[in-house]
């Protein structure tokens, strides 16, 4: 495939905006919606319960989405669980693992994670008494690995993102994994930013459970997630929402749940949702997860060269290794919010604000930034025009 031109005649939207927005959210390429619409207009029904050829062809497709997922991570077909989103995988593990916790037990995680690998352990460790503690990090968002080696030593869970949404770094996780599995901790790995964009292998990364979304690397649709659960856990980690699809049998008094994955989704689960998923992460293996970091890269280097020209500071690793398609920035004295209803003016579409990450703006004494993120379809001349747009602005502001 000829990158970018060709992923771009797959989104017709690309040329009608210049979509720099793609850490919220990516565009939806074609072969993604003609596989959703097949379901709902050539087999639409509910899967896992029916004799009927709609049902058996939904389960199919439906279970066939799993092993495209699992492939795809390097899991085994009943690791995959479908979810709602990130979120909603991270909620999941600390609910399901709130047995496993005594009070003392500690939580190691960072100070850069997004809400949603966050709020769920502040959570847990109030309810069971437990010590949370953040690795040390510099406010590029590097982490200290020797405080690192310090706190996840006896630490009873470790929890970090791969790459931060806020700065765009990208995380030692697969450094991180192999310390906590040899403290014997479980390893959790917020994974939403890099699914999609760069190489995620659990066993790699010594991953326990990993969650991401499928709306935003995987050019998927909303409303699908996933959720890896190591098959060491299936005994341990305990459903949170049990019902439908989950049982082997049921009395009055009691019931036995039934093996993995069915056990961890309860209820008719988002079909044309893991079936629009598997249509993305086929269509992200067709381009080449190389080719997407080698694009992304090229644009990353582009406008923080930009950025610096116009003395326009941004945030997240000088390093540009480290460095994913993801940079924040801001126009002093302006609010985030003015400057990309600025660039929205120009058709140019970013995200302002705090990111979910409210402690990463507090610890570098920002109330925000302005975040421009990239996918494979965007090109160097959408990053030109947007420099050109830049330009002018700190022109005005600056006079
Ligand atoms: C690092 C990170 N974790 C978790 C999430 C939550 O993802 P979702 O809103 O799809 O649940 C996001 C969303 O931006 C994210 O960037």
């Amino acid at each position: 495939m000829k990158i970018p031109e060709d992923v771009r005649k797959d989104i017709p939207l690309t040329s009608e905006v210049i979509y720099f927005d793609n850490t919220a959210t990516s565009l939806t390429p074609k072969p993604v919606i003609e596989a959703m619409d097949e379901y709902y207009l050539k087999y639409r029904a509910n899967v896992h319960r029916g004799v009927h050829r709609l049902s058996q062809m939904a389960t199919a497709k439906y279970e066939e989405s799993r092993r495209v997922v699992a492939k795809f991570l390097n899991a085994r077909f009943e690791e995959i669980i479908f979810t709602k989103n990130t979120s909603e995988s991270l909620n999941l593990v600390a609910l399901g693992l709130e047995e496993l916790f005594k009070p003392g037990d500690r939580i190691v995680t960072t100070p850069y994670e997004h809400h949603s690998d966050l709020l769920p352990w502040q959570r847990l460790a109030k309810k069971k008494g437990l010590k949370l503690e953040f690795i040390e990090g510099d406010d590029e968002g590097n982490l200290d690995l020797s405080d690192a080696e310090r706190k996840i030593k006896g630490a009873k869970l470790v929890a970090v993102q791969h790459v931060s949404n806020a700065l765009g770094v990208i995380h030692e996780v697969e450094e991180l994994g192999k310390m906590a599995k040899e403290e014997g901790a479980i390893f959790v790995v917020d994974a939403a930013q890099s699914v999609g964009h760069m190489e995620v292998d659990v066993k790699k990364l010594h991953a326990d459970f990993l969650g991401f979304s499928g709306h935003k690397g995987p050019m998927g649709p909303t409303g699908i997630g996933v959720l890896y659960v190591n098959a060491e856990f299936f005994d341990t980690f305990e459903p949170p929402l049990i019902g439908g699809g989950t049982i082997d049998d049921v009395e009055l008094c009691c019931y036995t749940l039934t093996e993995p994955p069915e056990r961890f989704e309860a209820g008719t689960p988002n079909i044309g949702g893991a079936i629009g998923l598997a249509a993305g992460i086929r269509y992200i293996e067709r381009i080449g997860l190389g080719e997407i970091e080698r694009q992304e890269h090229r644009l990353v280097k582009r406008i923080t060269e930009g950025l610096d020209e116009l003395e326009v500071p941004w945030y997240g690793p000088r390093d540009l290794k480290k460095h994913a398609g993801v940079v924040s920035f801001n126009v002093p004295p302006l609010h985030p919010h003015d400057v990309a209803a600025v660039l929205d003016e120009h058709g140019i579409m970013v995200r302002s604000g705090h990111h979910c990450a409210l402690p990463v703006m507090k610890k570098l004494g920002i109330n925000g930034t302005v975040r421009a993120s990239f996918h494979v379809y965007n090109s160097l001349e959408e990053v030109e025009r947007f420099l050109g747009v830049m330009e002018e602005l700190v022109k005005g502001v600056r006079g």
